[in-house]
């Protein structure tokens, strides 16, 4: 946590606004039973503007959506975001079937007496958690409804036979939401409503070279600006519709460098991680013809790592 604040005052994070989060944290301890439910986050996010817009909304009391192209680090950001406020966190993974039992809890039986085995959404309502709602369009935006008076001003689970429940004055939605390719859906007007929207940007070059040596300390400053530079390459042609977003992953590309770490030749590795994503020859041989145009033709251990 220590760390996550002085990176944060690193990336030239308004000192004010950082105050807030302390004070709000202040204000808000957790209760050790819940401790472990505050991450610990093994990645950071990079990228000031979206930092301070996220923790104003956040301070505000706004409900978060991120939504994004894939790999725009949506699932960090939220981590980020939980743990430098020091809350305790759910993560809700949507899909098609995602209804109001899983959300808010169903009735089971204990000892033969009826209670409430309480879901995810209901437990981060009363302790004041941060639910990350990831996903978001993959549910049935009907089913969803149930959710409209805990997004909006009413602050508050309603569930027919049970007590209406009111939020946890600290408790904090962020949903992410993925789209730009085939397969994703639109979320609803009443939804989206509800939320403050963050259009989450690939990563700049800068901040890539930045993630890329916190990653991977021995990689030598010459291959991180060239590997930024080739995920420009990419961006660009994705842009101008050469190539599809498939190679464009920064997932794929940390995977490369791991790879290479290992010992495996490095256009192998990227064979493996970026160019054999696309299911497509031509797309494939453009993406080998990218990657050849800005690195050898052999790329060994000591090319990368110092
Ligand atoms: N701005 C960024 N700062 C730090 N890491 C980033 C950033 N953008 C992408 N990443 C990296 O990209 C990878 C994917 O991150 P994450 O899982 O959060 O993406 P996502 O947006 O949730 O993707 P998806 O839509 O595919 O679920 C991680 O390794 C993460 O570190
Ligand atoms: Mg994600």
């Amino acid at each position: 946590m220590a760390d996550l604040m002085q990176f944060l005052r690193e990336e030239g994070i308004s000192a004010s606004i950082l105050a807030d989060v302390e004070r709000f944290r202040q204000r808000f301890p957790v209760a050790d039973a819940l401790q472990r439910r505050v991450p610990a986050p093994r990645y950071l996010y990079y990228g000031k503007e979206i930092w301070e817009e996220a923790l104003t909304a956040l301070l505000c009391g706004e409900n978060l959506l991120l939504a994004g192209p894939k790999a725009t680090g949506k699932n960090v950001l939220s981590e980020n975001l939980a743990a430098v406020f020091g809350r305790p966190s759910w993560d809700v993974s949507f899909y098609i079937n995602t209804d109001a039992a899983t959300l808010l809890g169903t009735d089971t039986f204990v000892n033969g007496a009826v209670s409430l085995r309480k879901g995810p959404i209901y437990q981060c309502a009363e302790s004041g958690g941060f639910g990350i709602l990831d996903e978001i369009n993959m549910a049935k935006n009907e089913s969803l409804a149930v959710l409209h008076a805990t997004l909006d001003f009413r602050r508050a689970i309603d569930m027919p036979g049970y007590d209406r429940i009111e939020l946890h004055e600290a408790t904090r939605f962020i949903a992410t939401m993925n789209y730009g390719y085939a397969g994703t859906r639109e979320l609803n007007e009443a939804l989206a409503s509800r939320f403050v929207v963050i259009d989450m940007p690939v990563i700049t070059p800068e901040d890539l070279i930045k993630l890329i040596r916190r990653e991977f300390p021995d990689l030598r400053d010459s291959f991180a600006n060239q590997l930024a530079a080739l995920f420009q390459d990419i961006r660009q042609k994705c842009d101008g519709g050469e190539l599809s977003t498939k190679p464009l992953d920064l997932r794929g590309l940390l995977s490369a460098v791991r790879l290479m770490h290992a010992g495996l030749e490095g256009n192998r590795a990227l064979d493996l991680s970026l160019v054999n994503k696309s299911f497509d020859s031509f797309e494939r041989q453009l993406v080998t013809d990218v990657i050849q145009a800005r690195l050898p033709e052999t790329i060994r251990y000591e090319d990368v790592f110092a």
